[in-house]
């Protein structure tokens, strides 16, 4: 038998590696397994830093090609250099993918390459390498989701991998699915110089999202020149040398019709990861959506066996991994760790950004929750007048009785930053009030909050 830890983390994702260093910070001797050949899971490598990379590199190229003129700030010729930008996102990557490494070696986890399988309760093997754990944590995160009819290749029909990859912009790229990686993806290579189709089975890009905000945000896009295909289907892509011929069909069923697209993008959503985890051996449980089955602690249906991040139910999300990650080492160290699912902001970096927290108008509706409702457009914000960044606005929605925040939901410049204050105020259980009634610099794109907050009791200033 090789060494024996008190926990061994099986991935080093968010969730995972977040585990590990908390575990081992607390006094526990703490492995983590990973097969990559870097640490840092899907969000460091292939996900949410690459992506913010290209998201923020194909912003500033946007500015400097369109918006800049209004500022009086005039630059000829602006030329797209885009392996120069993918190389600056592979240095942001390494980077991040060395600040964990950095980080294992200072907590003392030790980083055990290779394929992790759950051997026994107690026992993970690595390879022909089996180590004893008083408790294992499956923290092995989520793939892209294929359709059928739609084989992806990542170079012609790419899931958001290929997508970060590309050599060179599309002139039209198709992307299945109006969901986040759709629409932040599709904006980078739109900033590019592509044409976008996005190509959605529902009726509304965001489907989780507030209503109000994903149509408005749909109008902005438009505006940028995306084309949406709400309420269609792909049923087939077939791809040549050259590029794809799609097959789309109305949701609903009727008459087919053909597109041709340069690059197709798949992603229509993630699926728990758990191949080859020797799970269903260890009789572990999972459920309909083949998701690692968990109870409110992170234990999974055999004793000492535990699961976090995109592998269980709830948003997939990195920074509700991470959270995960913190409360179940805590627990494990016999201390109260705990997670508030009603205050996990989600983000979507495109520009304007989209912010939200706590519950849709929808929701509200569907739980017979009489509430009360704040807007405050941009338009209205000093702030964004001057920075020239008017599209968008912030909604609260607010308990009618007790005025407690439930909602808060932002389409405009830095949303994402500035939706923080009313993540705390969530999570301190605060009432529109007491946003209202706190003071927020001037001028800061988030008076536009305290406005909204200060609708939320038809007394809005500056409106
Ligand atoms: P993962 O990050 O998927 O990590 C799991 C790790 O386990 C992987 O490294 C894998 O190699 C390893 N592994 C799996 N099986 C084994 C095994 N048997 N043995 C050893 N190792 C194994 N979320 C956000 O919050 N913000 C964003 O901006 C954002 N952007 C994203 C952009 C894209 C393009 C994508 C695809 C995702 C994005 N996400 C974002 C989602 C985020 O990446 C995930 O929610 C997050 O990575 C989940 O963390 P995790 O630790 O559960 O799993
Ligand atoms: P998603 O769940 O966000 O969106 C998928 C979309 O595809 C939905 O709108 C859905 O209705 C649609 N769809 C499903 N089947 C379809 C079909 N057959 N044809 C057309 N449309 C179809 O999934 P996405 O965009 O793939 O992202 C996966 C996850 O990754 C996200 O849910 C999120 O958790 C995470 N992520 C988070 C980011 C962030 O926090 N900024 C960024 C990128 C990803």
């Amino acid at each position: 038998m090789a060494a024996s830890f008190d926990v061994i983390v099986i991935g080093a994702g968010p969730g995972g590696y977040v585990c590990a260093i908390r575990a081992a910070q607390l006094g526990m001797k703490v492995a983590c397994v990973e097969k990559r050949a870097t640490l840092g899971g899907t969000c460091l490598n292939i996900g949410c830093i690459p992506s913010k990379a290209l998201l923020q590199s194909s912003e500033n190229f946007a500015a400097a090609a369109h918006d800049f003129a209004a500022h009086g700030v005039m630059i000829e010729g602006v030329k797209l250099d885009l392996a120069r930008m993918q190389a600056r996102k592979a240095e942001v990557v390494s980077a991040n993918v060395k600040g964990v490494e950095f980080l294992f070696r200072k907590n003392k986890v030790t980083w055990l390459k290779g394929e992790g399988k759950v051997a026994a309760p107690g026992r993970v093997a690595v390879g022909d390498t089996v180590y004893e754990t008083k408790h294992i944590v499956i923290a092995t995160g989520s793939e892209s989701m294929p359709l059928r009819g739609v084989e992806v290749d990542e170079k012609r029909i790419v899931t958001s991998t290929g997508a970060l990859e590309l050599g060179t912009v599309p002139g039209h790229l198709v992307v299945i699915g109006g969901g986040v990686i759709g629409l932040e993806l599709g904006s980078v290579w739109a900033r590019l110089g592509a044409k976008v189709t996005v190509v959605e089975f529902l009726d509304t890009i965001l489907p989780t999202m507030d209503r109000e905000v994903s149509r408005g945000f749909e109008r902005i896009l438009a505006k940028q020149g995306f084309t949406f295909r709400l309420g269609t289907k792909v049923t087939s892509a077939k791809a040549d040398d050259k590029g794809v011929d799609l097959t789309l069909e109305p949701a609903a069923g009727g008459k087919a019709e053909t597109l041709r697209a340069d690059v197709v993008l798949l992603a229509i959503g993630r699926r728990p990861y758990t191949a080859g985890l020797g799970l269903e051996a260890a009789g572990v449980a999972l459920d309909e959506r083949g998701r690692v089955k968990t109870d409110a602690h992170w234990a999974t249906s055999v004793p000492g066996i535990y699961a976090i991040g995109d592998v269980i139910a709830g948003p997939m999300l990195a920074h509700k991994a991470e959270e995960e990650g913190v409360a179940l080492a805590e627990r494990l160290a016999g201390q109260a760790g705990h997670v508030n699912y009603e205050a996990i902001p989600g983000v979507v970096y495109t520009w304007p950004e989209v912010a939200s927290v706590g519950r849709t108008e929808e929701q509200l509706k569907a739980e017979g929750v009489a509430y009360t409702v704040g807007k405050f457009p941009f338009t209205a914000n000093g702030r964004a007048r001057a920075m020239g960044d008017t599209d968008g606005f912030v909604k609260l929605l607010a308990d009618k009785k007790t005025d407690r925040l439930l909602g808060a939901h932002i389409v405009g410049p830095d949303a994402g930053t500035i939706l923080a204050e009313l993540v705390t105020a969530i999570e301190f259980g605060a009432s529109a009030e007491d946003v209202a009634r706190t003071c927020h610099a001037h001028p800061s794109l988030s008076e536009a909050i305290k406005e909204a907050a200060l609708a939320v009791g038809g007394r809005a200033l500056h409106m």
